[in-house]
């Protein structure tokens, strides 16, 4: 099954599958998240879940336990 991510504030939906990286699936979206370390250390690509929950996108993956998902993209102007 798969499931539906919207990204914020692009507004931009793809169909993702359980487990991926959200990294790629933004990518594939054609979103761009900015990104650092890529370790989970310096939160520069920090992104809002829809439960209002903020998470390191370089070390998250698509969660299987929704159809839906919308991940917000701070509009950040220092990264
Ligand atoms: S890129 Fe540094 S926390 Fe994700």
């Amino acid at each position: 099954m798969s499931i539906k991510v919207c990204f914020l504030p692009d507004n931009v939906t793809v169909d993702a599958e359980p487990g991926e990286p959200i990294l790629l699936v933004a990518e594939r979206a054609g979103v761009f998240i900015a990104t650092g370390c890529l370790m989970g250390s310096c939160h520069a690509c920090e992104v809002e879940l829809d439960s209002g929950e903020a998470i390191c996108a370089c070390i998250s993956s698509i969660a299987g336990n929704c159809s839906e998902l919308t991940v917000n993209i701070y509009e950040d102007p220092t990264w």
